[in-house]
């Protein structure tokens, strides 16, 4: 604190992020990266890119949003680029959703909504997943200037399909709908081919979960020429070249990778159901994940003391303090050798106690207090 702080500094909450170990040695599934290394056109990309440091890069990003639109098959007019999604959804912040009425999201979901909010001054409400952690659009029929869903939800995985969000999206003509996609490509139905069809849907996208350059910092929206023109009149009041020529490089070569990246998708899938499989097995709850993680709990074990345990044993999950899902772990998957070790220590860890089913069993030495990360 300060009396050089602008009063607004005094009421941010700022977001924490998953945490990022200085060494190695631990087996990180807590922040949803890709286990595998990115393309190596991409990495080629950027080599020859280190040429160009000298210059300031294309302050318009006119060649990866090209070759976003041709993926896509929409128009370069119709896509927006920024440092990471993390920056598109801040812009879509304060240049579309700061209206009187409220923003609606769920109240379980990605939990930068909330910090957003908070810095640009937006009123929000929350509305609750259902009982089964879904989201019910019904329950969206409520008076809002907009909504934002991502698509999966983060941080139970679950997918909404791509016509229940053209039924939200339709049905609501009047309020912008923005689609968070940053874990689609692990199997859920992506709303841009709704674009062409509706001037109040934005979808936003990321490079760093399926294309394995979240070190790069590269997201994209796509949207109606009217809602990318807002976009970029605030990046461009902000900052003119928020991607660096490295990640403009690297981000259209990777884009351009399709074969690196159907191959690794697919196998991070395959991971996926085998996890997912497995913890069953092991007698997790496991919620139906369309992501590249799953969202799990176990009827005998406090899900801060099996983070804890398995932090101790060199493997990171992440673990959320907050009601309705303090008990859930949020597991990255990883390699195959990455989920083969994940298994072995919960299969350990979980008969290490007797469990009761539909109970936590808190005299259990493993549900002592641990050390988890304190959002998601
Ligand atoms: C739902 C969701 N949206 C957006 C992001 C931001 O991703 P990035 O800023 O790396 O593109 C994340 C990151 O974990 C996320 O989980």
């Amino acid at each position: 604190m300060s009396r050089f702080w602008s009063p607004i500094v005094h009421t941010l909450s700022p977001y924490v992020p998953g945490e990022q170990p200085k060494g190695d040695g631990l087996i990180k599934l807590n922040t949803n990266e890709n286990p595998y290394a990115p393309s190596a056109r991409a990495l080629a990309a950027i080599a020859v890119a280190t040429e160009r440091l000298r210059l300031y890069p294309d302050p318009g990003a006119s060649h990866l949003r090209e070759t976003i639109a041709n993926r896509y098959g929409v128009a370069a007019e119709q896509v927006f680029v920024g440092n990471g999604s993390d920056e598109v959804l801040a812009h879509a912040f304060q240049a579309l959703l700061q209206h009187d009425a409220p923003l609606l999201f769920p109240d379980i979901t990605y939990s930068f909504y909330p910090v957003y909010s908070g810095l640009y001054g937006i009123r929000y409400e929350e509305v609750p997943l259902d009982a089964a952690m879904r989201v019910q659009i019904a329950d969206y029929r409520r008076p809002c200037s907009a909504i934002l869903l991502p698509n999966p939800n983060a941080p139970t995985g679950i997918a909404l399909g791509r016509d229940a969000i053209e039924a939200l999206v339709a049905g609501n003509p009047d309020k912008l709908v923005v689609i968070d996609e940053a874990y689609v490509d692990f199997g859920a139905e992506s709303a841009v081919p709704l674009v062409a069809r509706h001037d109040n849907l934005l979808v936003v996208q990321t490079l760093s979960k399926s294309r394995a350059l979240a070190g790069l910092r590269v997201g994209f929206a796509i949207g109606q020429r009217p809602l990318i023109e807002a976009l970029e009149r605030v990046k461009d009041s902000f900052n003119s070249y928020p991607l660096d020529c490295l990640a403009l490089a690297g981000a259209a070569a990777a884009i351009e990778d399709d074969a690196w990246f159907q191959e690794t998708r697919g196998r991070i899938v395959a991971s996926r159901e085998a996890l997912a499989r497995d913890l069953s097995e092991l007698g997790f709850e496991v919620l139906p994940s369309m992501a590249n993680f799953v969202f799990v709990r176990h009827p005998g074990h406090r899900g801060a003391a099996l983070a804890g345990r398995l932090r101790e044993e060199g493997v990171l999950v992440r673990h959320f303090r907050k009601p309705r899902i303090e008990d859930f772990l949020r597991i990255t998957v990883g390699t195959e050798v990455e989920c083969a070790r994940v298994i072995a220590l919960l299969r350990r860890l979980t008969s290490s106690c007797p469990r009761q089913r539909g109970a936590i069993v808190p005299s259990c030495p493993s549900n002592g207090p641990s050390r988890t990360d304190r959002a998601w």
